[in-house]
């Protein structure tokens, strides 16, 4: 028998995930180049020199917003050429591999055709290029609340506790002498799970308008024994009108939310004046040449353009912050506007998101 190796370093930790990860920004750039051949948008750019999402909806009829997305996608991933994240080009090689199939023996786009989504899902999506409308998380399918559960588990599982809150002034003394708590956005639950189990004088609500994730949230609270926790299949602006939370807890959501700013109102209301507000979102900064820096910026504004930002979409007049959308500048802008008044931003090294700890 081999012996166990030793513990893995914290750069070869690094260095391994990021290969991973470049797996799964390959999937899903993939299905933006789908979308892009199968909205004729490498040929609507075909020749025509640098472009706006303005100019490229002019070109097309399609949705501006989700133009600007798909365009900082293909940016992001080394397939279209801009200088400020603004207009973009289609370089002469792009053309001949993503634009020219009856042309160009290098043409690959129709190879791009199976893309890892449902095929009624990337129907969908291309049809919310043409109407703006998106999909919300349940509109997914079932398997998406189950792949958010599996993507964003272990952070809540092993780091929300002992890492996180316990860094927040005062919360792990109030939750361990008993508090309510919401989680809004709370998906299928693991934060709550990991909280209730470590606070059992305390009581966990968790809000989510996404049946599937709800499912999955009760079954497992079924299971486990615990009396100190609620779920309810219900959006943020369900919260109760009163102050009655000591600690509202809204992770990787608002960017989701097609009304971030009437969730942050309903949260305002919901929280006691001592009490604290924990956003976790994306690590994001407000300008293309701070997000340049991020390898993984391509899977970012791709996965926006499948997910975040369609389900920020999802109702007409959405705001569709989308992943990179809330980024500290807007989120302490928003936040002051919703009535807070102190905003502190944390940096736990965690590499997708950065946390805001907030107060009325
Ligand atoms: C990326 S998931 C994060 C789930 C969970 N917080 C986690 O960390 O695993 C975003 C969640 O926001 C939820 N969401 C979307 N709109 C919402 C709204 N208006 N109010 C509350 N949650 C919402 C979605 O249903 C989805 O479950």
């Amino acid at each position: 028998m081999s012996e166990r190796p030793q513990p893995a370093s914290e750069d070869d930790l690094r260095l391994f995930a990021f290969k991973v990860w470049n797996y799964k920004q390959g999937e899903a750039v993939s299905l933006m180049i789908h979308l892009g051949d199968r909205l004729g948008l490498y040929r609507a750019m075909t020749g025509a020199g640098p472009l706006s999402a303005a100019d490229l909806a002019g070109r097309t009829g399609l949705q501006e917003r989700w133009l600007l997305e798909w365009l900082r996608s293909q940016a992001a991933a080394g397939l279209l050429d801009t200088a400020d994240g603004m207009r973009f080009e289609l370089g002469a090689a792009a053309e001949a591999v993503l634009a020219d199939e009856s042309g160009s023996l290098w043409f690959a786009a129709g190879a791009f055709q199976g893309a890892a989504a449902r095929p009624d899902v990337v129907d969908r999506l291309a049809e919310a290029f043409r109407t703006g409308v998106g999909l919300s998380y349940d509109d997914l399918g079932p398997s998406a609340a189950h792949g958010v559960e599996r993507m964003l588990g272990p952070w809540s599982r092993l780091a929300l506790v002992p890492r996180i809150l316990s860094s927040l002034e005062g919360v792990t003394e109030r939750l361990t002498g008993g508090a309510r708590v919401a989680d809004v956005g709370c998906g299928a639950g693991v934060a709550v799970f990991a909280m209730a189990e470590a606070f059992p004088a305390s009581h966990f609500e968790g809000f989510d308008p996404s049946e599937h994730a709800i499912a999955r949230a009760q079954a497992k609270l079924a299971d486990s024994g615990l009396a100190n926790v609620t779920f309810h299949a219900a959006a943020a602006a369900d919260l109760p009108r009163e102050p009655t939370h000591d600690l509202v807890l809204t992770l990787d959501c608002l960017h989701d939310m097609p009304d971030p700013a009437g969730a942050m109102a309903a949260i305002r209301r919901s929280i006691k004046e001592d009490g604290t507000w924990l956003i976790k979102d994306i690590r994001s900064g407000s300008t293309w040449e701070q997000n340049r820096r991020n390898p993984m910026l391509a899977m970012m504004y791709a996965t926006s353009v499948a997910t975040c930002m369609s389900s920020a979409l999802s109702e007409p007049g959405g705001a569709g912050l989308g992943t990179l959308g809330l980024d500290p500048d807007t989120a302490e802008r928003m936040c002051r506007q919703a009535g807070f008044s102190r905003f502190e931003v944390h940096d736990f090294e965690d590499p997708a998101n950065l946390y805001y700890e907030v107060r009325p």
